[in-house]
């Protein structure tokens, strides 16, 4: 399964969410990669909250670096999801049929189906931010890769 993590910059919130499910998954079987809607950070490497908090919980980020989304991830990818809604309205935008379309989805709606909630940007926020998210991310992480082995 290829799946592809997105928010904005690529610099906090969906390269940690990259290095979270890599964590739990088999990279035999599974690739996971990263995206920004923008390219405000493209060549960046995630920023240094993003890098602290991951090795706090002991996550490789070592090899990230930021690029943004393209159509082409259209193909490559099985599964998209975006951090917030308006990421997800962004790739909806791009979207040329209805197999695209069906791809994309909002991570957190993994847990609470029906609804809408959303990672909620830490960029402009102290280091608590990044607390909350990695535990957001983590929740949904971990229900991808349960998904996955079952
Ligand atoms: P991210 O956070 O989308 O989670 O990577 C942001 C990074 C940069 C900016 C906004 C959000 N920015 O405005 O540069």
């Amino acid at each position: 399964m290829n799946i592809l993590m997105v928010c904005l910059g690529n610099i906090c919130r969906s390269p940690l969410a990259e290095g979270i499910l890599r964590s739990k998954l088999n990279s035999q079987e599974h690739f996971v990669d990263s995206a920004g809607t923008s390219s405000f950070h493209e060549g960046e490497r995630p920023d240094p909250r993003t890098l602290r908090t991951a090795k706090k919980k002991g996550i490789d980020m070592s090899a990230i670096v930021a690029r943004p989304f393209k159509k082409e991830d259209f193909q490559k990818f099985d599964r998209i999801y975006a951090m917030d809604k308006s990421n997800l309205d962004h790739i909806l935008s791009l979207t040329q049929s209805e197999q695209e379309k069906e791809k994309v989805s909002l991570l957190l709606s993994l847990n609470h189906p029906g609804e809408q909630p959303e990672v909620p940007d830490p960029y402009f926020g102290g280091d608590e931010g990044f607390e909350i998210v990695f535990k957001l991310l983590d929740e949904a992480c971990e229900t991808i890769a349960q998904g996955l082995k079952s």
